[in-house]
């Protein structure tokens, strides 16, 4: 999608389509908002009276096409909802319910009227990024396999009218390089695990390295084994496509930056292994590598954003499946960092592979700060739902940072506890941790006790455990923003990169 500021008035645009926002109608404002005099006047008042009649409520979700004599540039009303209650995540929605409901309507250019959609709480910059954002990620769908094609928006020009200043060109600059990052997460991700396989995420990060000039390491099966990675490899043991560990660079800006360890699990299919899971919904553990392909977008973020931290991404990528050279309950693994696991669950497997990523990074990088995204445990999904991703960290300042971030990209997350409580149960009776507890309350936690381990107690460490808001289905997709599309959301690559951009010295 291509994006552009331009002066003239929004009418005054040749877009196929001019949208404009409208506020719900409350007792108090009876009469059409004023933002929409013109547009109004430029329609024979037809606004006026879908207005009047009640056709018109600016409902958040309601849109509505005009369309003028002459056939061209039809005028799209989008609802905002109460005015009071405006925020930036409600002009990402907006503008997504903007071109979702242009879409297969024969229009590739749309024109946003921003006065429109300004109010008190919402800053000319923040608007102008939020309804470019929206856009560009409510227009994504994973097309790849599908032969026909439906006309969609492919420019969007948005009219700051008197609001013009240059916060504005790298407000679009900025929604413009997230966008992108976005939705090339959002295609590997949603690959199948027959083509994204471990070896290919790292083909993809040697692409992207290319491009960006970051540098890229992959270490293979054989040079895993030298390093004593025992984790990655039995997780990975049963499948023919053979597991990798993938470090991505970015050098970061200023002398000697800190450095961020971004760490995603990336299992390319999640089987369960000889614990293995039933058949419902199987076909999603295609997204269980949504961590790994995360951090590759946030670097790809970070590297075009030029962020002041070094970011070190590192990608724990395998395929779970059942066979005769698969790991097995009862097995116990030996990690990089000496630390041994007892396998009780092979289902329980992201965490095996981030024992080796987070030990191998905390280790050779020695970094002021780890994060890792993974698909964890079914236990966050049922205690925070599909749209919020579970946040632990004994780090309270990170977690600040995070939740700050979060706050303004509209990801949210929602902090649990880990304490002594969960340590506990992750002891093993034979081994340093053991990988599945005996009683299965608070798995969320107790999985990140178990991660713990391999962090330590001094590097400060934030995991987030997307398993909710990673992947959307046609039905939970309805529950969510808008700009969600169905399948991979590429959830928290916005909410990292503004970490790091926003990240205090
Ligand atoms: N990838 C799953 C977690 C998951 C489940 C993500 C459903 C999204 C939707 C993970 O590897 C897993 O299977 N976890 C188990 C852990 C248990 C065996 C201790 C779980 O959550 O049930
Ligand atoms: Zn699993
Ligand atoms: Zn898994």
């Amino acid at each position: 999608m291509r994006f552009a500021l331009e002066r003239r008035a929004a009418l005054a645009s040749d877009a196929d389509v001019i949208a404009f926002g409208v506020p719900e109608r409350t007792e108090s404002s009876p009469n059409l908002p004023r933002t929409l005099t013109d547009a109004d006047r430029a329609l024979s008042g037809v606004l006026g009276s879908a207005w009047k009649r009640g056709e018109l409520k600016g409902k958040r979700k309601e849109t509505t096409l005009f369309h003028r004599a002459d056939g061209h540039r039809r005028v799209l009303l989008v609802g905002l909802g109460a005015r009071a209650a405006i925020e930036v995540e409600t002009l990402r929605r907006a503008a997504a319910e903007a071109v979702r409901a242009l879409k297969g309507r024969g229009a590739s250019s749309l024109a946003f009227d921003l006065p429109s959609f300004l109010a008190p709480g919402v800053r000319p910059e923040d608007a102008v990024a939020a309804l470019s954002e929206g856009a560009g990620l409510g227009v994504y769908e994973f097309r790849r396999y599908r032969s026909a094609r439906e006309s969609e928006i492919e420019t969007v020009t948005i009219h700051p009218g008197r609001a013009a200043s240059s916060k504005l060109r790298s407000a679009i600059e900025h929604a413009r390089t997230f966008v992108d990052a976005v939705n090339w997460t959002r295609e590997i991700a949603n690959l199948p695990a027959d083509t994204a396989t471990p070896e290919h995420l790292a083909e993809g990060a040697r692409k992207l390295g290319r491009e960006l000039g970051l540098k890229v390491t992959v270490l293979d099966e054989r040079k895993l084994a030298e390093l004593h990675c025992g984790g990655i490899l039995g997780v990975g043991g049963g499948s023919v496509h053979p597991p990798r560990l993938v470090i991505v660079e970015y050098a970061g800006r200023g002398k000697a930056p800190s450095t961020v360890a971004v760490v995603g699990k990336g299992i390319t299919f999640d089987s369960g292994g000889i614990s293995i899971k039933p058949a419902l919904h199987l076909a999603d553990m295609k997204f269980d590598k949504s961590g790994a392909c995360a951090v590759l977008g946030i670097l790809r973020a970070a590297a075009m954003l030029r962020v002041r931290p070094r970011v070190v991404g590192v990608l724990a990528c395998a395929e779970n499946l059942p066979g005769g050279s698969a790991y097995r309950p009862g097995d116990v693994v030996t990690t990089y960092s000496g630390k041994t696991i007892e396998i009780l669950n092979t289902d329980a497997e992201g965490r095996v592979v981030l024992a080796d990523a987070l030990g191998y990074v905390v280790d050779r990088y020695k970094p002021d700060t780890v994060i890792d995204l993974a698909t964890l445990t079914g236990a966050c999904v049922t205690a925070l739902g599909d749209d919020t991703a579970g946040l632990i960290s004994t780090n309270d300042a990170l977690a600040k940072g995070l939740l700050a971030a979060s706050a303004r990209t509209g990801e949210p997350i929602w902090r649990l506890p880990l304490t002594e409580f969960h340590r506990e149960l992750v002891k093993s009776d034979i081994a340093d941790v053991r990988n599945s507890t005996e009683i299965p309350p608070a798995g969320a936690l107790t999985a990140s006790a178990f991660l713990e381990t391999f962090v330590g107690r001094t590097t400060p460490w934030a995991h987030l455990d997307i398993a909710g808001p990673a992947w959307t289905n046609g039905s939970t997709r309805r529950y969510q923003p808008s700009y969600q599309p169905v399948g991979a959301t590429a959830f928290g690559v916005r909410l990292v990169s503004r970490y790091l951009e926003d990240r205090p010295r």
